[in-house]
């Protein structure tokens, strides 16, 4: 996808840095193959590598994939504590030999956490441009309504993934619309069902990785690149005007959500920044969902930190 130029335009040229474990080495080295056999004219180079110095020199943006997944009776201390190594670790590679203004987005969960991290222990990256994933989350909102309506999905807007990607992330279609013959109308409107809306549609986005687990016996794949591939193409090539899409940033203390917390705002983007869309109006309902999530996420930042003594 990034090599066909979905995620940074189709004239931009770029050079891959693929880093994985050694036990992966000849593996990784079979991607290569593929990608130089398949020619693609955007794809200027291939490095394939299990030395993290060597994969993060001089990378403009970083897309953060690795992580330790939870196994089978692993208590989530043991879990945070594999996947805090690795993103400190991960953090001062790109710290010292990343382009100064890297762009970082994490995949790998605890993506918020993994991310906090990261911004912790790379202190001269701009805290704006350490970012994680919950476009998949934003997307699979985006989805749901649009099957709900029999709709296509690029007719509705404006959902939000606030918090954690997590089980306790909160997706909010308040300030949805979706396009009809007689223009735009909100979600709300078009989908009077509130009990849907504020049941089975949060529980369904909330739970659809652990359903696609299920599924597939493995984790989202397709959805996650795609997702991956919308958030950067998003923030370097800017939002429509008037949508926005969710982003895990750091927070600036919008909504009430602690300062320097991961956590998945409504974002709009222009000229490879992007700023929280202020002005929301928040209901009881929604403010304890949002405060839910972030009492999660001030709990794995204490998990975390006291991982790191
Ligand atoms: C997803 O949302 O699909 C993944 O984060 C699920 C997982 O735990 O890998």
């Amino acid at each position: 996808m990034i090599a066909r130029g979905l995620m940074l335009g189709p004239d931009q040229p770029i050079i891959l840095h693929m880093l994985d474990i050694p036990s992966a080495a000849e593996a990784l080295n079979g991607v290569k193959m593929e990608l130089v056999d398949a020619a693609l004219p955007l794809l200027k180079g291939v490095i394939a590598t299990t030395d993290l110095v060597e994969a993060c020199t001089g990378v403009n943006i970083a897309i953060m994939l690795g992580g330790f997944p939870r196994k089978e009776g692993m208590e989530r201390k043991e879990v945070m504590s594999k996947n805090v190594a690795i993103y400190k670790d991960q953090a001062s590679a790109l710290e010292q030999c990343a382009a100064k203004n890297c762009k970082v987005l994490v995949v790998a969960n605890p993506a918020n956490t993994n991310a906090l991290i990261l911004k912790e222990f790379a202190p001269s990256i701009p805290a704006k441009n350490i970012t994680c994933l919950t476009r998949l989350d934003h997307n699979r909102a985006l989805g749901q309504i649009a099957e709900r309506l029999n709709m296509h999905a690029s007719e509705v807007k404006n959902v939000i993934i606030w918090g954690n990607h997590s089980s306790t992330q909160y997706p909010d279609i308040n300030h949805a619309t979706v396009i009809t013959q007689e223009g735009e109308k909100s979600v709300r409107e078009i989908i009077a069902n509130d009990k849907w809306l504020s049941g089975e549609f949060i529980t369904i986005i909330r739970q659809r990785g652990a359903a696609i687990i299920r599924a597939r016996k493995l984790s989202s794949a397709l959805s996650a690149a795609s997702a991956a591939c919308d958030h950067m193409h998003d923030w370097l090539l800017g939002t429509p005007k008037g949508t926005w899409v969710s982003m895990g940033v750091c927070s600036d203390g919008s909504y009430g959500i602690p300062p320097g917390l991961i956590y998945s705002f409504p974002v709009s983007c222009e000229k490879g920044e992007w700023s929280i869309v202020q002005g929301l109006k928040i209901d009881d309902f929604s403010r304890s969902k949002m405060e839910a999530s972030t009492n999660e996420l001030l709990e794995e930042k204490s998990l975390a930190y006291s991982c790191l003594s």
